[in-house]
């Protein structure tokens, strides 16, 4: 296995915060509703996550170094893993498994239809995310794992939608997104490496 350490180390970043955060809530550390910051805690992560896990190809073309790609994988699985911490705390604490309330739920929380539609998108990338389905999928896997992308325009609008008025933290996850979005479009994409050549033969010129 390449890069061990950089491996255990994002291992030991992303196990870090849920587990602090449930002891937190357990220890009644976290105010009168520790259900619901529980809930918006994990759904803030699991964005941060998707945002990370987006920027190691970019990353990885800017900088040249293979590390980026070796753990993008495992910040995706991670970043699968918070979006059900975060659902299964939403059913617990604020939903209290009462599925009669569902109903409710839905017309009080249309925002929740949106998560969902992530959700299943997060789900479809985590479970293609192996080897086997990426030699299954051939040219399809990459099309597919486009998706993230979506998914990522999808958690925005769930966001958006909660917080409505406090808009500032909003735009900040919104503009890295959007940054992400546009390192991907083909015609920037090509002139990355031109621009590193250049700055590369600046710097040779210089020294
Ligand atoms: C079935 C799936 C989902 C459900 C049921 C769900 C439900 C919720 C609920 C109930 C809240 C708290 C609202 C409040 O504070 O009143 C919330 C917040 C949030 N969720 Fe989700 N969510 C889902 C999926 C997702 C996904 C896929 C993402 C990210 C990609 C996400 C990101 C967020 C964020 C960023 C917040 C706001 C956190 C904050 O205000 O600090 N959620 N979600």
């Amino acid at each position: 296995m390449r890069y061990p350490f950089w491996r255990v180390g994002v291992f030991i970043a992303a196990a870090i915060w849920p587990l602090l955060w449930f002891y937190q809530a357990f220890a009644d550390l976290l105010g009168p509703d520790p259900g619901k910051v529980l809930v918006d805690r994990l759904g803030l992560g699991t964005l941060v996550l998707l945002l990370i896990t987006l920027s190691m190809t970019p990353l990885q073309k800017l900088t040249g170094w293979a590390g980026w790609i070796a753990v993008r994988r495992q910040l995706g699985l991670w970043c699968f893993a918070y979006v059900v911490l975060h659902l299964c705390s939403y059913m617990a604490f604020i939903l209290g498994f009462d599925w009669s309330q569902l109903g409710v739920e839905l017309r009080k929380r249309p925002y929740i239809i949106v998560g969902a539609l992530a959700f299943l998108g997060l789900l479809a990338l985590a479970v293609t995310s192996n080897r086997y389905s990426q030699r299954q999928l051939g040219i399809r896997w990459k099309k597919l794992h486009r998706l993230a992308y979506v998914i990522l325009g999808l958690g925005l609008l769930h966001m958006l939608w909660i917080v409505r008025a406090d808009l500032k933290e909003w735009a900040i996850y919104a503009f890295i997104g959007g940054v992400l979005l546009l390192l991907r479009v083909p015609p920037v994409t090509r002139r990355i490496p031109r621009l590193l050549a250049k700055r590369q033969n600046l710097q040779e010129k210089r020294n």
